[in-house]
C-alpha cells in the first residue's frame, strides 16, 4: 500500500476509533478518562509475575507461610495441636487436618517457628520437657533448627536438644545426642501441604537482608524503566496504577524484612510519567498485617491482621499521609488509592469505611483535587455497599476489579458465554453504579485472560475488545493488570505486540 492509502486507511481507522471509543473525549475533572495499565509486581513483588526472583533462595520451599505437617517415623502418627492450639501437643493423628498443619515463620535459612491453626506457636514448657501450642508471640524460645535429609527432618532446640515423639504419643524435648536418619523418635517426615505464598515478605525474609537488597534493587531498577512509559504513551495509555507497600513510607529503613528503595523508584516513575505525559495513581496494595492474606498484600503467613489492630490502621493512614505530603502538589499525581482489595470475609465494613473516611480527609488536607480511590472488598461483597456510606464529598472513585476468573462460575464458560457475561452482568452493573449519585467508577484491574482452554487468537481479540467496549462505560475509566508478566496472556505488552489485545488506540501510533 502506498503511503497515501496507508494514511487514508489510518484516518478511517482513527475516525472509527473515535466513534467506538467516545470515552476518550469525555473528561473526568478536566482529564480524559483513565486508560491505564498497572505496574504490578514491581514495588510489591509476586512470584508468578516474575518467578526468577525467587530462584536462588536457600531452602526455598520453606518460606514464610508454607504449611507443613510432621509425621513421626516411629509412631507413624502426625504431630497435632489439639483444638488448633492453646493446649498440649500430641503425636497421635493418623490423618492430618488443620490441627496437624503448621504455618512456618522463617527466622533464617534453617531456623523456623511453627504457627498452629489457631494462631499460637509451638513452645517449650518448663514442666516435663513438653512441647505445647501456647505461645502468642514467637521469640527465641519458639525457634527451632530444622535439619533436612530429603523428606526427613530433625527438629532441634537452640539449646541443642532434639524433639522426639515418645511412646505415649507426646512431643518432648529430651532426645539427647545426635539422631541418625534411620527410624528413631527424633526423625519426622516433613510433608509440605501448601506452598503458595510468594510475595515481598517471602522474598525479603527468604534471602535475608543483604542478598534481598541486591535482588530487589536490581529488580526495581530494571523491571520498569523510562522505556515502558514511552511504550505506554505511544499506545495511548494515559495513566499507570502503581501498587506500593506500606513500608514505602518508612524508606530508606523500613522494618525487617522489608527493603528500602521503593521510594526512589516511585520518584523515578513520576519523572518518567511527566516526560511521557502519563498520570500516576498510587495504590496502597500491601497494608501492615495484610488486608487480604494474599501474597500481593505481603502477607507473612496468609492471615489477615490489618483489621485486628488499631496500630496497623493508623500506620496505613500514616502511609497515606506520607504519600499525600510528598506527591499532592505534583501535577503527575492523579489519585491515591487508600487500600487494594480488602477481604470481605476478614475486614468488617464499618472498620473499612471509617478508614476510608479518615484517608479521604488526609488526602483532602493536601489537595482539593486529587482523586481518592476506594476499592471494593473482594469475596462475597457487593460494590453497592460503598455507595451507602458517605466517604467524601469530592472526587471519590470506587475501584472494582473485573476478572472472568477466580470463581467457580467461570470455570466452564465457553467463549460465547464469557462474552455474554460481560454484556449481561458487567455492563448492567456498571450502568447501575454509574447512574447512582456517588463515587465515579474505575475498573482498576482486568485482564485479557480467562478459563477457556486453547482459545484462538480471534477469540482472545474478541474477548479483549468486548471488555474494552464494556469497561469504557466506567465513569472514571479502567486499568489493565498488568504491564509485564511471565504468564504471557496477562502481559499487556505481549498482548498488544502480538495483537491478542486489539487496542483500537494502536491506530494512534505514529507512523
Ligand atoms: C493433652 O490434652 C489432651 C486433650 O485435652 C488430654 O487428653 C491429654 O491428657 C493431655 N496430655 C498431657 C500429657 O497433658
Ligand atoms: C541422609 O540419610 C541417608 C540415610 O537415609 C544417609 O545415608 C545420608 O548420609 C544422609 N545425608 C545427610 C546429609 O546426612
Ligand atoms: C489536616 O491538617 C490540619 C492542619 O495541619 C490538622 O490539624 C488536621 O489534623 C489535619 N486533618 C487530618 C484528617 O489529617
Ligand atoms: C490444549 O492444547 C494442548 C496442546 O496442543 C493439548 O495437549 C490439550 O489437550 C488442549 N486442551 C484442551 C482442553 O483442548
Amino acid at each position: 500500500m502506498g503511503s497515501y492509502h496507508r494514511r487514508r486507511a489510518l484516518l478511517a481507522f482513527v475516525v472509527l476509533y473515535w466513534a467506538i471509543f467516545p470515552f476518550s473525549r469525555s473528561l473526568v475533572g478536566g482529564f480524559n478518562k483513565v486508560r491505564g495499565v498497572n505496574l504490578g509486581g514491581w514495588l510489591v513483588v509476586e512470584r508468578w509475575i516474575k518467578p526468577s526472583l525467587f530462584d536462588e533462595i536457600p531452602n526455598g520451599d520453606m518460606l514464610d507461610g508454607t504449611q507443613v505437617q510432621l509425621k513421626s517415623v516411629t509412631r507413624k502418627k502426625y504431630v497435632s495441636a489439639s483444638n488448633g492450639g492453646g493446649m498440649n501437643v500430641t503425636v497421635d493423628r493418623d490423618i492430618p487436618s488443620w490441627w496437624e498443619t503448621f504455618k512456618i515463620w522463617r527466622v533464617s535459612e534453617n531456623k523456623f517457628q511453627f504457627r498452629c491453626f489457631g494462631g499460637q506457636f509451638l513452645t517449650t514448657s518448663n514442666e516435663g520437657n513438653m512441647i505445647l501450642a501456647k505461645a502468642n508471640i514467637p521469640t527465641i524460645s519458639e525457634t527451632y533448627i530444622v535439619e533436612r535429609n530429603d523428606t526427613r527432618v530433625h527438629i532441634k532446640l537452640l539449646s541443642g536438644n532434639y524433639l522426639q515423639a515418645t511412646e505415649d504419643n507426646q512431643l518432648r524435648t529430651d532426645y539427647y545426642g545426635e539422631p541418625g536418619w534411620d527410624d528413631n523418635g527424633a526423625t519426622f517426615e516433613l510433608v509440605i501441604y501448601a506452598n503458595n505464598l510468594h510475595g515481598e515478605f517471602q522474598l525479603a525474609n527468604g534471602y535475608g537482608q543483604d542478598k534481598a537488597k541486591d535482588v530487589l534493587m536490581n529488580h526495581r531498577n530494571t523491571f520498569i524503566t523510562a522505556e515502558d512509559f514511552s511504550f505506554l504513551s505511544e499506545y495511548g495509555i494515559n495513566t499507570v496504577r502503581i501498587p506500593v507497600g506500606w513500608w514505602i513510607a518508612l524508606d530508606p529503613d523500613p522494618p525487617a524484612p522489608f527493603i528500602g528503595g521503593t521510594l526512589a523508584a516511585l520518584d523515578n516513575a513520576f519523572l518518567w510519567a511527566q516526560v511521557y505525559n502519563v498520570r500516576c495513581i498510587i495504590d496502597l496494595h500491601a497494608a501492615p498485617g495484610s488486608q487480604n492474606g494474599m501474597e500481593h498484600s505481603a502477607s507473612r503467613d496468609g492471615s489477615v491482621g490489618w483489621p485486628l489492630s488499631p496500630d496497623y490502621i493508623s500506620q496505613s493512614l500514616d502511609a497515606i499521609e506520607f504519600l499525600s505530603a510528598r506527591y499532592a502538589d505534583n501535577p503527575v499525581l492523579l489519585g491515591i488509592e487508600l487500600l487494594n482489595e480488602p477481604s470481605a470475609a476478614a475486614v468488617p465494613l464499618d472498620i473499612l469505611v471509617s478508614y476510608y473516611k479518615s484517608g479521604y480527609q488526609i488526602v483532602r488536607n493536601y489537595s482539593s483535587m486529587v482523586y481518592v480511590i476506594v476499592c471494593q472488598r473482594i469475596g462475597n461483597a457487593d460494590p453497592m455497599e460503598l455507595y451507602e456510606t458517605n466517604i467524601g464529598v469530592k472526587n471519590v472513585v470506587l475501584d472494582v476489579h473485573y476478572y472472568n476468573l477466580f470463581d467457580a462460575y467461570f470455570g466452564d464458560l465457553n467463549p460465547l458465554q464469557n462474552f455474554q457475561y460481560l454484556y449481561n452482568n458487567r455492563r448492567t452493573q456498571l450502568q447501575a453504579l454509574n447512574s447512582i449519585n456517588g463515587p465515579l467508577i474505575f475498573i482498576g484491574e482486568w485482564v485479557n485472560e480467562w478459563n477457556v482452554k486453547n482459545a484462538s487468537q480471534i477469540e482472545y481479540q474478541t474477548f479483549g475488545s468486548i471488555q474494552l467496549e464494556v469497561y469504557d462505560a466506567a465513569s472514571f475509566g479502567w486499568s489493565y493488570w498488568t504491564l509485564k508478566n511471565d504468564e504471557k496472556h496477562w502481559d499487556f505488552e505481549w498482548n498488544v505486540k502480538s495483537r491478542y489485545l486489539a487496542l483500537s488506540m494502536c491506530a494512534l501510533t505514529p507512523i
